[in-house]
Formats: structure tokens, C-alpha cells, sequence
């Protein structure tokens, strides 16, 4: 498998990830970027690295700073190189590796970002704020109930759910307009895990999966992990088209679809409430089970209220999957989310995910139950912030980057950025030495199509954004100015 995505040299790039942030010159750098992939066993022992051309044609950088890189690990014994067939990890490289293990697992660049820690540079990889000041207060109301002694009584293992949580999720369905009994309702640890959950009960090697394109690379790698085929089908203003949805829901005999019909990432868009209907038409008329992932809610940049969810439109034996969480509304660090779906297919999930956890922290639940009342009242709080980030965003990338373009989001907290007749892959490498990490479109998309966008999130103070969008701008300029860059050759 990570030979197939090795055959190329993008998937090279994508493990280094911000490769450029060491000290000493470019090609030592580079050297030890690649040394740390062998060492923790990305690259396995055998495993056939890019040619010096195409990596350095990537990564912007000379040819002469690849080859010395190379050299670099070929001295040290990490790598080989024979004639004729190129160069390769050695067989026996000289750090620990991961020899017996299953190489790889590395994830999208997006959560890469998460599991390596923050580092110095200004990351655009996710768009998270810390806690919503009301979370502290609801902790306290939470601690002076007598309800933590009652909870405590019990054994704390519940695995579909903490009963008042399922109970709160429901009415907060009820309330948008999808009335719903707890029975319909799984907890799970973030929304993320229902996409990992749906993707081992629906999923084979094979599957095809129908997805939005753009879409976001974190379910992507889940589903592509699981071996599905992926079929990309584009949006329009109303969200995604549903003409094309139609054509491939008949041609490709899809297993899923996963959408975001409120505020889709990243493009921030709101599917209208009649696009909502024609999809759950569309999903019942050709027995496509749909995931639609709400996550991402939280802050809408229009008035009024969001369209009820498309499991209101769903008819007959629709299997149509509601995923929420309180990560971007409330706090990432809650790690609660849940699913909304026919009560059988909740039952079988919920048999997934006690396997996988025995179910999710139930002090956390305890607390959701108390916010997501609040939720409403938490997101109206936080909109006059994030108005404000996005207005300032806006008018900074419109006075430095008037070369760029985007579309004002319906909501969210990232714009989708247009990167004129540009490869994003190409911008993201001199970016990096610019101090920041931006992820290329093209990790977006099921077929790496979009690579002239990045996501340039607004949830950073303001502040932040002004050094950002500076940064940015220097960097765009560089490309505009030099081209690619080259470094003089190191004297090895
Ligand atoms: C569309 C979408 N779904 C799911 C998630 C993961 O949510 P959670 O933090 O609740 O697992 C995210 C996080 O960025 C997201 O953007």
C-alpha cells in the first residue's frame, strides 16, 4: 500500500509535512525529515524514494539540495542507491525502525498537525478555538448538582450513551425539526468516530463511497483506509448538485454517501432546505444510505436559522445518519459527538463501538448534557468574534492578495481561497519557510483535483491573522518573484 502512494513523490511530501523548521542548511533539513520518517517507520526498509528530480520539483528546492540530502542518509546508512534502480531505504537501517510492524498509519496532514504538536510556524491545517467561556460555568453547575453522586452510583460503563446525554441529543433534534427518541441516538467519542464507526459497518475493500468535492481529508482517510473507492460529485450554491448526485447514485451503485450539508468544509457552504429534500428524495429512490456530518456547525455568517437537518426529509426505509458533536460549537476537548439514525442501525452501531471503547467518558457526557441546551445561546456569543476575525481576514487578503479569491462562507471558520493559475502544493512548500503550514486543496478531493485552494481559517486572534495574512503575502510574493527556490549548492 504506502509503496503504491510512494510510486509518486507527493506521497513523500505529505509525510515530511513541515519538513523545514530544523536548523542548518536546506539539505540537512531535508535529510533529517526523511531519517525521522525511516526512523519511526513510514518509510520501511526496501522502500523506494522519489528521484532527486521530482522531489526537489515538490518541495521548490534545487536539485542539488535533494541529492545532498540523499547523500547525506546514504552516509549515514539509511539509505542505499544502486545504479539503475534508484534509492532505497536500506535493509537494515541503523534506528530502531519499526521492523515487524505494519508501516504507515501515518494521517491526513490535518491531524498530523495535531499528533506532532503545534511548533513554530502559524498552522493552517485545522480551524479550533479553545473553550467557549460558558463551558467553565456549565463545569460548576455540573459539580454543585447532586446529579455527579447519582452518576457515580452507577457502574459508568453505557456504551450507547449516558441515558440524560441520548435524551438532551434528541431534543435537541426534536427542537430543529427531526423529532427523535433517545433509542435513535448513539454517543460517541467526537464525530469522528462515527465516521470510523459507519465506515467498518457499511464499508469492504471496494466499496464505493460518494463524497462532496472538495471534501474533508479527515473522513477520507478513514474511508480510504477501509479500502473504499471514492466518487467526488461537485457543489453549487445550494450545497451539493444533485443532478450529479442522482447520475452517480444510479451509475455506481454507491454502498454511502457522506455530505456536510451545514457548512460544508471547507468551502463554509449552507445546503438550502430544498437541495436537503432532493438529496433524502434521491438517497430513498436509490437506497443509498447518507451520512450527513453536521459537525461542523457553529458560526453562520447570515441571519436566521440553519435548515432543519436532511433526515427531516428522509421517507419510508431512508437510511439517512445525522452526525453532531460540541467540538467546533463548544470545545474540541469535550470529544463528544453522537449519531441520529433509524433505531436498527443505531443498535448494530452501537455493537461497533463497544468493541472499540466500551463506550465514551462519561463525566464528558454528563457535561454535554448541560451544554447542549446552551448550545444556541454559546454560538450567538461567539458570532460577534468570529464576524469580526472574518471581516478582518477579508479585508487584509483583499489589500495584499488582491490576486486571490474567494467566496464570503455561509458559516464555519475557514474561507476557501482560489489561488490564481498556481499549484497550492507548490505555494505550500515556500510557505513553510514563510512560517506557514497551509494544506493543498488538492488533499481535499478524492482525486486530488483543487490543488489551486488552501483553507485560510479565521479562528486565530486578531492579531494572528494580521501576521498570517503578512506572511502569507511575503510568501506569494516570493513565488511571483523567484519561482521555485533554489538554494546554492551545499559544499558536502
Ligand atoms: C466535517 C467534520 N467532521 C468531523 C470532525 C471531527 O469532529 P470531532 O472533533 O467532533 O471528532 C471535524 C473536525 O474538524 C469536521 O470538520
Amino acid at each position: 500500500m504506502i509503496m503504491d502512494r510512494l510510486s509518486d513523490a507527493h506521497g513523500l511530501v505529505e509525510l515530511l509535512g513541515d519538513w523545514t523548521t530544523a536548523g542548518g542548511p536546506l539539505y540537512r533539513k531535508l535529510a533529517g525529515a526523511v531519517a525521522k520518517c525511516i526512523e519511526v517507520g513510514d518509510l520501511p526498509a526496501g522502500e523506494r524514494l522519489p528521484s532527486e528530480r521530482d522531489l526537489a520539483k515538490l518541495l521548490t528546492v534545487s536539485r542539488a539540495t535533494v541529492v545532498a540530502a540523499y547523500d547525506d542518509l546514504r552516509g549515514k546508512g539509511l539509505v542505499d542507491s544502486v545504479r539503475g534502480s534508484g534509492t532505497r531505504v536500506s535493509a537494515r537501517p541503523r534506528v530502531n525502525g519499526s521492523h515487524g510492524r505494519v508501516p504507515g498509519g501515518r494521517a491526513t496532514s490535518i491531524f498530523q498537525r495535531l499528533a506532532d504538536g503545534p511548533g513554530p510556524i502559524i498552522s493552517l491545517a485545522m480551524a479550533i478555538e479553545p473553550a467557549a467561556p460558558e463551558l467553565a460555568e456549565v463545569y460548576r453547575d455540573l459539580a454543585d448538582s447532586g446529579e455527579l453522586g447519582e452518576l457515580m452510583s452507577d457502574v459508568g460503563y453505557h456504551p450507547r450513551g449516558y441515558p440524560p446525554l441520548r435524551t438532551a441529543v434528541a431534543a435537541h433534534y426534536t427542537a430543529v425539526g427531526l423529532p427523535t427518541d433517545p433509542d435513535e441516538v448513539l454517543i460517541t467519542t467526537g464525530a469522528q468516530q462515527v465516521i470510523g464507526l459507519v465506515a467498518q459497518m457499511y464499508l469492504r475493500p471496494g466499496s464505493t463511497v460518494v463524497v462532496e468535492s472538495p471534501s474533508w481529508p479527515g473522513c477520507l482517510d478513514v474511508f480510504r483506509a477501509a479500502g473504499a473507492r471514492l466518487v467526488g460529485v461537485p457543489l453549487d450554491e445550494e450545497g451539493v448538485r444533485a443532478d450529479r448526485l442522482a447520475a452517480v447514485f444510479a451509475e455506481e451503485r454507491p454502498v454511502l454517501a457522506y455530505l456536510m450539508p451545514t457548512f460544508h468544509n471547507p468551502t463554509g457552504r449552507m445546503m438550502s432546505t430544498a437541495r436537503r429534500r432532493r438529496v433524502a428524495e434521491l438517497a430513498a429512490r436509490y437506497n443509498v444510505p447518507v451520512l450527513e456530518d453536521n459537525a461542523y456547525s457553529g458560526f453562520h455568517s447570515r441571519t436566521g436559522a440553519a435548515p432543519p437537518p436532511i433526515g427531516a426529509f428522509a421517507r419510508g426505509n431512508a437510511e439517512i445518519l445525522s452526525v453532531g458533536s460540541v467540538a467546533k460549537s463548544a470545545w474540541g476537548g469535550l470529544r463528544i459527538g453522537w449519531v441520529r439514525g433509524p433505531s436498527a442501525i443505531v443498535t448494530r452501531l452501537a455493537r461497533y463501538k463497544v468493541r472499540a471503547d466500551l463506550g465514551s467518558p462519561v463525566l464528558d457526557q454528563a457535561l454535554t448534557a448541560h451544554l447542549l441546551p446552551r448550545i444556541e445561546e454559546i454560538t450567538a456569543a461567539r458570532a460577534a468574534t468570529m464576524r469580526a476575525r472574518l471581516d478582518h481576514t477579508r479585508t487584509l487578503l483583499g489589500e495584499q492578495l488582491p490576486q486571490w479569491r474567494w467566496q464570503t462562507p455561509d458559516g464555519g471558520s475557514a474561507l476557501w481561497v482560489e489561488l490564481p493559475d498556481t499549484s497550492a502544493q507548490i505555494f505550500a512548500q515556500v510557505a513553510l519557510r514563510h512560517g506557514v503550514e497551509a494544506v493543498p486543496g488538492s488533499a481535499t478531493d478524492p482525486t486530488g483535483a483543487h490543488d489551486n485552494h488552501i483553507r485560510v481559517p479565521f479562528t486565530f486572534p486578531i492579531e494572528v491573522i494580521t501576521e498570517l495574512v503578512r506572511r502569507l503575502a511575503t510568501a506569494w510574493a516570493d513565488l511571483q518573484r523567484h519561482g521555485p527556490v533554489t538554494d546554492t549548492p551545499p559544499v558536502v
